[in-house]
């Protein structure tokens, strides 16, 4: 199914399911920066928000916020009863490292799964799972190749394929081209996340079968591109845009709604 069909259908039932909920899901969105890729990931998950039913609100606070006064306010938001879950909008600025934020959020209401001690998964990796899942794609004994080995996406996706039973191979900055022609030749899944246009291309030889899954989002005067060149000759490439940035969006609400229980 079309990634846009899809997440359509599951926001569908996520509505259905808040609506009979007695108390709705909360969720608190907290941004320190005012870039425009930031500002469009949370535009897209306070729409998400208001569409399904969650009551979530956006703390936007100046670049000039310091770490103590983020922590202050991140042990509020730890200890309000009210509250589900919250996140921190990444990047942060400079003076304000990123580990110790992710570390300084409860496991309870880390809606992002960052900290190393949650039970939920971050959301990109999730929500591709999903995805994988309700295309019915064969995971088990097969050969997944991840490229990019980000602590929010490579890492986390090649542990939850592994978890799956495929035959997992991370490739990175330091692969060599014979080494990268040779183990994409023989991918059944590729999930390509290295913020490098186009780094999948013609020039490689797939299987028909294959599947591609583009996190790459990388934005130029022309607009939004993944990092594999769209059409390859595959049986399923997830579009950039309208891909994986839906899928990541989805898993947030439902990490949000596991959190609820
Ligand atoms: N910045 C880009 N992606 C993400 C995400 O999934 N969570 C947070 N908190 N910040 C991000």
């Amino acid at each position: 199914m079309i990634i846009k069909e899809y997440v359509k259908a599951r926001k569908v039932e996520l509505k259905d399911l808040i609506a009979k909920m007695d108390r709705k899901p909360t969720l608190v969105i907290v941004q320190i920066n005012d870039d425009p890729a930031s500002n469009a990931y949370v535009k897209g998950k306070l729409k998400d928000s208001a569409e399904l039913g969650v009551e979530a609100k956006l703390i936007k606070l100046p670049e000039s916020t310091t770490e103590k006064e983020l922590l202050k306010l991140v042990g509020k938001l730890n200890k309000n009863k009210k509250l589900d879950g919250f996140l921190v909008q990444m990047p942060l600025p400079k003076h304000i490292n990123e580990d110790t934020i992710k570390l300084a959020i409860s496991p309870e209401k880390d809606v992002d799964g960052f900290h190393p001690l949650s039970k939920l998964n971050p959301c990109t990796p999730q929500g591709i799972m999903n995805y994988l899942k309700a295309e019915n794609v064969e995971l088990k004994g097969k050969n997944a190749v991840v490229i990019g080995r980000s602590n929010i996406v490579g890492k986390p996706m090649a542990k939850m394929l592994l978890a799956e039973s495929s035959n997992v191979t991370v490739l990175h900055s330091k692969t060599t081209r014979p080494d990268f022609e040779r183990y994409i030749a023989n991918a059944d899944i590729i999930v390509v996340a290295t913020g490098k246009q186009g780094i999948l291309d013609e020039s490689y030889k797939y299987k028909d079968s294959a599947v591609i899954v583009d996190v790459g989002i990388n934005r130029d005067e022309t607009g939004l591109h993944g990092d594999a060149v769209p059409n390859l000759p595959v049986r399923l490439q997830t579009p950039v845009p309208g891909g994986v940035g839906l899928l990541t969006r989805l898993a947030l609400m439902e990490n949000l709604l596991k959190l609820h229980k």
